[in-house]
């Protein structure tokens, strides 16, 4: 087989199939009870965090100003079209291994490879950026302000000790496999829908108009002090003055607010769990992003109408709108802002753990990697090693920073599932597809170029570092996974310690 011919051969959906029936015959199989409700809740219970809680307060104050409203719905919207696509791979494609799995069943390995170490760029670096609001939510509820505090704790800080802390804690969770009980998920869920309802309607109280004009606040130059390279990528290719606030500003926010909205697909995995996929799939993930999108436009209008963008806090902008107004509530919001935040970080964490998995599964890494502890029957190890690493980047890297990493590996992987959508409908005409992404292939083609166009948003230095971590990714794959792939080999594979009992991306449910 050519080189380029290995890059590009792709699993069989029905393998994928057969190796999922497999473990369900081992592991007792997955029940198929989960309805568009159970989905809604599950999604929200992810995708609400640091994206409303925190990056609100950072984007209006740095980018957009009240519009930053408008880059919400932008955000809204377009992910809103990639959850279209990633019905139909969900529903077409039952399985747990989320955008790797379609891509390797569609586009190739290569892509899937890609997809994969991706994924680990998200989840690993959103769990550092949730763990950096953590902390800015715990300092603003216990009233941790003064030097000692700020120097340790919240974006100011030099090294983020708040957020290393809980990094290391449901790490450790993680590792040893103790999960969020449903009732705590659902208690969670309703905690921070209950916020945003209690913000939205308690905050129209306290609303200035004055505090929302300039509604679209003119774009300010920012050349100078090394600003070149945090210009968005769009202005730098076009030689256009770099600048914050008026439209650029709303795009560069709208990039960077998407982070709110990353974590639905993980919806999408659910699929072989779904009463009926192909009705269900679809209103659980529309609904979710429906009901987010929502709550993510009436907050952010009403905290900028609370508070003049211009002094809005970075740390809990939350929180610490409603202090001046209602001193309980600004504690309050806090204290559940800390405990919803936790259940992300864990899921996010948990998740790099299945990834480790899938990836052993397929030889594109060592097996050791993901090899199960013989007690605790999680990827100990992988998720030992890539907590420490958390830990590190979540202490000293600003979450600004962070979230613009997220935002633009989250829209490359959509990008890949929109177009995996498109080349699906084409190569496998007569697969059946439970639910069918309207209007295909415009609907994919021009999701995959509004993605791309809000990555054009994001800063040049994000740009490089995401290309740095893809050849690096590359580099590996060369290494190692290309030679050994199971599929090369023409075996599935099995992973030792795992067979046998609940697969990994079984039990946890989401990835
Ligand atoms: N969407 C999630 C958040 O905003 C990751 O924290």
């Amino acid at each position: 087989m050519g080189v380029l011919r290995t890059l590009v051969r792709t699993k069989d959906v029905d393998t994928v199939i057969h190796q999922n029936d497999e473990g369900e015959s081992h592991g007792g199989g997955l029940s198929k009870t989960l309805t568009a409700r159970d989905l809604m809740g599950f999604g929200i219970g992810i995708v609400i965090g640091t994206g409303i809680f925190t990056l609100t307060g950072v984007e209006a104050k740095n980018q957009a100003g009240p519009a930053i409203v408008v880059s919400f719905a932008i955000a809204g919207i377009i992910s809103m079209m990639a959850a279209l696509c990633y019905a139909e791979v969900a529903s077409a494609v039952p399985t747990a291994g989320s955008s790797y799995t379609y891509a390797y069943t569609t586009i190739g390995e290569i892509f899937a490879w890609i997809i994969a170490w991706d994924l680990v760029l998200e989840f690993a670096l959103g769990a550092a950026v949730v763990a950096r609001g953590w902390s800015g939510y715990l300092q603003s509820a216990l009233g941790l302000h003064g030097s000692f505090w700020d120097s340790i704790m919240g974006e100011g800080s030099t090294v983020n000790l708040g957020a290393v802390f809980i990094v290391l804690v449901l790490g450790s969770v993680a590792a040893v496999g103790i999960r969020e009980a449903k009732w705590v998920t659902n208690a969670l869920v309703v905690t921070k829908v209950a916020v945003c309802l209690f913000v939205i309607v308690a905050g129209l109280f306290f609303l200035k108009m004055s505090n929302l004009t300039p509604f679209f606040p003119k774009a300010v130059p920012t050349e100078g002090g090394g600003e070149e390279l945090k210009q968005p990528l769009w202005q730098w290719v076009s030689g256009v003055q770099p600048s914050a606030f008026g439209i650029a500003g709303v795009l560069v926010a709208a990039a960077v607010v998407f982070f709110a909205y990353s974590g639905f697909e993980a919806v999408a995995n659910l699929g072989e769990e779904t009463k009926n996929p192909g009705k269900d799939m679809p209103r659980g993930l529309i609904g979710t992003l429906l009901i987010c999108t929502f709550l993510y436009l009436a907050v952010s209008f009403v905290i900028t109408g609370m508070v003049k963008y211009t002094n809005l806090d970075e740390g809990a902008p939350i929180s610490e709108a409603f202090k001046p107004h209602i001193g309980i509530a600004g504690f309050l919001i806090g204290l559940a802002a800390v405990c919803g935040l936790s259940s992300v970080i864990l899921v996010d964490i948990v998740a790099m753990g299945r990834i480790g998995y899938a990836l052993s599964r397929d030889g594109l890494v060592p097996e050791s990697v993901g090899r199960a502890h013989p007690k605790f029957r999680t990827p100990f190890l992988l998720t030992v090693g890539t907590t420490i690493v958390v830990a590190v980047i979540a202490a000293f890297v600003t979450l600004a920073t962070l979230a613009e990493m997220v935002s633009i590996g989250t829209l490359f992987a959509f990008v890949v599932v929109a177009i995996a959508v498109a080349v699906l409908r084409r190569t496998k005409p007569r697969m059946e597809r439970p639910f069918r992404t309207p209007q295909v292939p415009l609907l994919p083609i021009v999701t995959a170029l509004c993605c791309f166009g809000l990555m054009a948003s994001l800063a040049v230095e994000t740009w490089l570092r995401f290309l740095v971590w893809l050849v690096i990714g590359l580099v590996v794959y060369f290494a190692y996974g290309r030679k050994h792939s199971k599929l090369a080999m023409g075996s599935r594979g099995r992973i030792p310690g795992l067979h046998g009992s609940v697969p990994l991306d079984k039990a946890d449910g989401n990835s």
